[in-house]
């Protein structure tokens, strides 16, 4: 049996293995999916034990997404650019690394929510990891601009510029946010994880804006308390892109592509 794990550390609350053997059960796939916790600093010696034992594949989470990065022999273009790798493949004595959060935060907004991304101003609030990871696939999508907001504006001039090519992308701080309107505004910021809010100025929801928060949970975030109290006209968490990045991630490894929908809801279930 073809064995894969999801890697991190904490990892005891990932929902990766249920998604996963989920999707395997859905597409008729037999395989192992199993939890591996690496202490800081062993990332390399756990995964070449994992590999070496016939291992075919990983999920990486926080806080190795940049150890994959460099463990990995070759990357993708997603992985490049993002300089994380959130799966990696064990194939012919290699190791292959990828990304796929940023599609799968594309998926979940333009394919689930039905929201496109094309034409649309993009409000990216971050300039960490979890943005950079995301941000080559949300240009991909030819968003009519992308303004990054930062607490420490310097971190998101430096995206700004690493990207410029592949779009129009404004950096700033978050005061610079007053009297301006996006169609789109994604919260790629740790706030939520400490129960705090990114500090965007009042107005910059429509009644048409998304808003979306890179983080899931049970109840609204602070960030989606904010946008309901501003009439935002739709709000959704992080549940559907982790179910979508893990989709992206069974498909590179199995070569079908398994269906989300169900999962998610079931999820949701297990939240509430
Ligand atoms: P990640 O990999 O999750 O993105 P990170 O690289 O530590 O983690 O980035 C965390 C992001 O959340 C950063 O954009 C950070 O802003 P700074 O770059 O200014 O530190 C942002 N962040 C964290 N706490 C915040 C707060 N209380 N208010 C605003 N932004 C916050």
């Amino acid at each position: 049996t073809d064995r894969y794990a999801v890697i991190g550390n904490p990892v005891s609350h990932s929902q990766s293995p249920f998604i996963h053997n989920e999707f395997a059960n859905a597409t008729g796939q037999t395989l192992q999916y199993e939890k591996l916790f690496a202490d800081l600093g062993k990332f390399d010696e756990v995964v070449s034990a994992f590999a070496a034992a016939g291992g075919k594949g990983l999920n990486v989470t926080l806080p190795f997404k940049g150890d994959a990065f460099r463990f990995a022999d070759e990357v993708s273009d997603n992985a490049r650019l993002a300089e994380a790798v959130n799966t990696l493949s064990f194939r012919d004595g290699k190791v292959y690394g990828d990304n796929t959060d940023g599609v799968g935060l594309v998926r979940d907004i333009v394919e689930n929510l039905d929201v496109p991304m094309a034409g649309q101003r993009v409000l990216l609030l971050g300039a960490g990891g979890a943005v950079r990871g995301v941000l080559p696939s949300i240009l991909a999508e030819k968003p009519a601009s992308v303004t990054i907001a930062n607490r420490t504006v310097i971190k998101a001039d430096a995206l700004a510029h690493q990207f410029r090519e592949l779009g129009t992308i404004v950096a700033c701080g978050y005061e610079a946010l007053a009297g301006q309107q996006f169609d789109i505004v994604i919260n790629g910021t740790s706030t939520s994880l400490s129960g705090e809010l990114p500090p965007v100025p009042a107005g910059i929801f429509s009644g048409r804006s998304l808003a979306y928060d890179m983080v899931y949970s049970r109840g609204l975030t602070p960030f989606l308390r904010r946008a309901q109290s501003e009439h935002a006209g739709m709000l959704a968490d992080g549940l559907g892109m982790l179910v979508e990045q893990a989709a992206e991630s069974f498909r590179i490894w199995r070569g079908v592509q398994p269906d989300t929908r169900k999962v998610t809801n079931m999820l949701r279930e297990v939240l509430a």
